[in-house]
C-alpha cells in the first residue's frame, strides 16, 4: 500500500541510488591508489602491537557467501580493499560519526562488566574493522582482547588500524557459529550489530558458542536492532525500513531477526539473566541485550 503512493516510491529510488552512488564514490577514491593501499595491508600482517592469523583453505558459508550485504559490491570480502571502503562508507552513512569509533566507545564503555570485576580476556564477535575491538582495549588495557571475522579484507584492514592507534588486538579469521577457543576462556563476549545478519539457526548457534567460551559469571553483550515478536501486530515505520533492507538493501535476514524472539533465545541458552534495554544513543531502533553465564 504504501509503496503505490508516488511520494513512497520516489524516496525509495533515492534511498537505493544514495547507497549505489556511496559506493561508487569511495571505490573511485581508493582505486587510484590501490597498490599503495594493499601493500599497507600487507605490511600490517606483520608489524604489531596488533597481531593477524588468517586461517587457510576456508569456505564461506552460503548464507554469507551468496548475500551481497548492503548491496555493497563484492559484499565484505571479494575486493582486498573491503575493510577500507567499509570504514569509509560507514562514515558517510553514519554522517560522519563513524571515522573516529564514537558510537563503538558509547557502547563498549557503557557495557556492564561481569560482577566480580574480573576481565582479563575479552572476544569481539565478528569484528569487521576492529573499531568496537580497539574500543575494548581502550577500557581494558590490562586484558587480552580477540577479534573474529570470516572476511580477511576485514581483518587486514582492522590489524592496520589497530596498530596506527598502538593498541594490541588480536585478530584471527573464525566463524562466529565454530570458535577454535576454549571452553570457559573469556570473561566478557561482545557482539555488535552481527546477529541480523545471519539466518535465525545460526544465530542459535552463534548464542551457544559464546556461551561455551564464556567463563561462569562472564557476560555475553549483543547490540544490534530491537525485536518485537511476531504476536505484536503493529506495523511501524521501522519495520517499514527494515522491509525496504530486505527487499532493496542487501539484508535478507534482518526482518526474521526484528520480528523473532532474540532475548528469549538467549535466555533459552542462559538461563533468565537476560537484560533487554534500549540503547543509549541508539536511536528508536537499537537495543543492548546483557546475558550472563
Ligand atoms: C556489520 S559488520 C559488524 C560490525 C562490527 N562488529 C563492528 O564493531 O564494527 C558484520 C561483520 O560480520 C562478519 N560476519 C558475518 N557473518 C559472520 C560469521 N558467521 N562469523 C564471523 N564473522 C561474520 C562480516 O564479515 C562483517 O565484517
Amino acid at each position: 500500500m504504501l509503496e503505490r503512493h508516488p511520494i513512497v516510491a520516489f524516496l525509495n529510488r533515492l534511498m537505493r541510488s544514495h547507497q549505489e552512488l556511496k559506493y561508487r564514490a569511495v571505490e573511485v577514491a581508493f582505486d587510484d591508489q590501490a597498490e599503495v593501499f594493499a601493500a599497507a595491508l600487507k605490511e600490517a600482517e606483520t608489524s604489531g602491537p596488533a597481531t593477524l592469523s588468517l586461517k587457510e583453505g576456508f569456505e564461506y558459508p552460503g548464507y554469507y557467501r551468496d548475500v551481497e550485504f548492503h548491496i555493497k559490491p563484492g559484499s565484505y570480502f571479494v575486493n582486498e580493499l573491503a575493510g577500507l571502503q567499509y570504514h569509509y562508507t560507514m562514515n558517510l552513512f553514519m554522517r560522519r560519526v563513524a571515522h573516529a569509533d564514537e558510537s563503538n566507545r558509547s557502547y563498549v564503555n557503557s557495557l556492564p562488566e561481569p560482577e566480580d570485576g574480573l576481565v582479563e580476556r575479552v572476544l569481539d564477535l565478528a569484528c569487521s574493522v576492529g573499531q568496537s575491538a580497539t574500543a575494548l582495549v581502550e577500557r581494558w588495557p590490562g586484558a587480552e582482547v580477540h577479534a573474529v571475522d570470516v572476511a580477511p579484507a576485514m581483518l587486514r584492514y582492522a590489524t592496520l588500524r589497530a596498530n596506527g592507534m598502538g593498541l594490541p588486538v588480536h585478530f584471527s579469521r573464525q566463524l562466529a557459529e565454530d570458535l577454535e577457543f576454549e571452553d570457559g576462556s573469556f570473561d566478557v563476549v561482545f557482539c555488535y550489530i552481527l546477529f541480523h545478519e545471519v539466518p535465525q539457526d545460526m544465530a542459535r548457534r552463534i548464542i551457544r558458542e559464546a556461551h561455551r567460551v564464556l567463563r561462569p559469571g562472564g557476560r555475553f553483550v549483543v547490540v544490534d536492532f530491537m525485536s518485537r515478536p511476531t504476536s505484536d501486530p503493529a506495523f511501524t515505520v521501522d519495520d517499514y525500513m527494515r522491509a525496504w533492507d530486505r527487499e532493496f538493501n542487501g539484508e535478507p535476514y534482518s526482518v526474521a531477526f526484528v520480528r523473532g524472539d532474540f532475548t528469549g533465545a538467549l535466555a533459552e541458552v542462559f538461563g533468565s539473566v537476560v537484560a533487554d534495554h534500549p540503547l543509549e544513543g541508539g536511536g528508536s531502533y537499537m537495543s543492548m541485550r546483557v546475558a550472563t553465564k
